[in-house]
């Protein structure tokens, strides 16, 4: 199903001549129509005069069913005037088939997100990771991609050897089996404590760094442990958040890969050796810090492991490489991705979906004494807050699903690449730009629904206040394509609030179920479709459409 932004796009492609995307259709204030063309950067390409080639290609466009006027303006604006019955159709239609009109596109892509070491609780770190990563999958799968997201845990390196030191020295089983990642976090807390005072511990917690690595028989047992503790504990908050991943792995499957590679590289002259034993890369022409791919005691590093692992998702036969890691990993994948290059491994495109920092600000939230904020302790006080808000007690138990949306909404609404100022007074504003705004309005328009039986239909004329209405339901398979492009969530969470806004201004202005009968239909149409995208709307930011609020 085409969108109307196609058809126009199409048209004017063939009367100038040149290349004309849909994205090169603008959607204007409603005074200067229903869509415009601003024709300036085709006429410099053309080397023509854009007011003369605006009004020559205005002559040759001829009005049909859908175009109903064409009109210069400006220094060579073309504004097109539709007929709202036939644009009407054209969405509706669209909005009613199975991807609701959003550009299918193809792929095979490996989206990794999440991605928490082992032997700690996710923490307040992982909320904007998980909710952007989460949603991506959401959005690229709706535009067609064949989407494997992956948490790739961080389950290797000398810092588990202080957790299973810490476990023998101060731990017990028992205290295990009840609350394991308590215990797990604490011993490894107390741990750092006590290391102050006797650096011998650390000496000693090494030598289990190096039994894990030699793959030492008791080492081994201990951190396999480890890393099953986590992910049933880490599972926990994602059934919360509603997140699924289609595979878990972690760097210590690529540990021997990342050996091999450091050997390859040697042998290239792509990777040095230094005079310690140690090996890295000379990065001085890139304008990038040099960085070691394996240490003098022979061990290889985060990086390393990495480097095997775009091999490894290349031969998997993954085309596109996305990774949600927050900006504080820039360099890294800058020099992860030059290294991928200087290897030759050129058959799948890597992407850094980098983000900024969500703060918490004063007041946000205290951390409990030598204990981070842990992900579920956001969750809890977010449903806390949430069963205060709500006013009618019957719908109490949909704190949870309110408190987590607004969360979510609260992580989308902002581009990834800026930070996050977070306050609860916002994030929970019911009539603000927030999550409980989005749930609130949607569920304001199934409960129209609910006291009618009126099939919705299009007939008679739009008044204005629904033709509004009707362009910005027309808006929303663009602007999933422009989230799934720019990895970005932001453009569906924005049009979303912008849509629940129109939709509002419509139920002030326009009753639907006193209405005369044509009218009556037309808006049980317009309620329809305004039900439809906010529910896959909402559904693609992770967040849970409700049926009463
Ligand atoms: N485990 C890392 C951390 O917690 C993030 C991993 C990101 N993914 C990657 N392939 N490097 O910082």
């Amino acid at each position: 199903m085409k969108q109307v932004k196609q058809l126009i796009a199409e048209q004017l492609q063939e009367k100038l001549g040149t290349d004309v995307e849909t994205k090169d259709i603008e959607v204007p204030e409603p005074e200067h129509g229903d869509f415009a063309y601003p024709a300036m950067k085709a006429a410099s390409q053309l080397e023509k005069n854009p007011r003369k080639l605006a009004e020559k290609t205005a002559e040759k466009l001829q009005e049909d069913e859908l175009i109903q006027e064409v009109e210069v303006a400006g220094p060579g604006y073309l504004n097109f005037y539709l007929n709202k019955k036939e644009y009407g159709k054209i969405v509706s239609e669209g909005l009613e088939t199975d991807k609701m009109s959003v550009e299918q596109r193809e792929g095979e892509v490996l989206l990794e997100f999440s991605s928490p070491n082992i032997a700690k609780p996710m923490h307040i770190g992982h909320v904007r990771n998980n909710c952007l990563g989460d949603s991506l999958q959401r959005i690229m799968r709706f535009s067609g991609y064949n989407v494997t997201s992956e948490n790739y845990l961080g389950d290797w390196g000398a810092q588990f050897g202080k957790s299973i030191f810490a476990f023998k020295k101060y731990g017990s089983e028992e205290k295990l089996d009840e609350n394991p990642m308590e215990h797990i976090y604490n011993l490894y807390v107390k741990f750092h404590n006590e290391a102050e005072n006797d650096p011998q511990i650390v000496e000693k917690a090494a030598e289990w760094s190096k039994r894990i690595e030699e793959g030492d028989e008791e080492a081994e047992r201990l951190w396999k442990k480890l890393r099953k503790i986590t992910i049933e504990y880490d599972m926990k908050d994602y059934e919360r958040m509603d997140i699924e991943f289609d595979r878990i792995t972690g760097e210590s499957k690529v540990v021997e890969e990342g050996e091999e590679i450091v050997e390859r590289g040697l042998e290239k002259g792509i990777f040095k050796e230094d005079d310690d034993g140690s090996v890295y890369i000379d990065f001085e022409d890139e304008n990038m810090p040099n960085t070691i791919v394996k240490k003098s005691d022979g061990t290889t590093l985060y990086l390393t492991r990495d480097i095997a692992n775009i091999e490894k998702r290349a031969k998997e036969g993954f085309e596109k490489n996305l990774y949600v890691v927050a900006s504080e990993q820039d360099l890294h994948f800058k020099q992860l991705f030059k290294i991928a290059e200087e290897f030759g491994i050129d058959d799948i495109d890597n992407e850094h979906i980098s983000y900024g920092m969500l703060n918490l600000g004063e007041g946000g939230m205290s951390s409990r004494e030598g204990n981070i904020i842990t992900l579920s302790d956001l969750l809890d006080k977010a449903t806390e807050k949430a069963e205060e808000k709500i006013q009618d007690r019957e719908n109490i138990e949909n704190a949870e699903k309110i408190g987590l949306g607004a969360v979510k909404y609260a992580n989308l609404k902002v581009s990834r690449r800026k930070d996050i100022e977070f306050n609860w007074e916002d994030v929970l504003n019911f009539e603000g730009d927030s999550g409980p705004y989005l749930q609130y309005s949607n569920t304001r328009a199934k409960s129209i629904l609910k006291k009618t039986d009126t099939k919705g239909e299009f007939v008679g004329e739009f008044n204005e206040t629904e033709y509004q209405l009707l362009r910005k339901l027309g808006e929303f398979p663009e602007k999933v394509s422009s989230a799934a492009e720019n990895r970005d969530p932001v453009k569906v969470a924005n049009y979303l609030s912008t849509l629940c806004e129109e939709f509002n201004t419509f139920y002030h202005d326009c009753p639907v179920i006193d209405a005369e009968e044509d009218e009556r239909k037309r808006r049980v149409k317009l309620v329809k479709l305004f039900i439809d995208v906010s529910d896959k709307g909402l559904e693609l930011l992770g967040i849970e459409p409700l049926e009463e609020m």
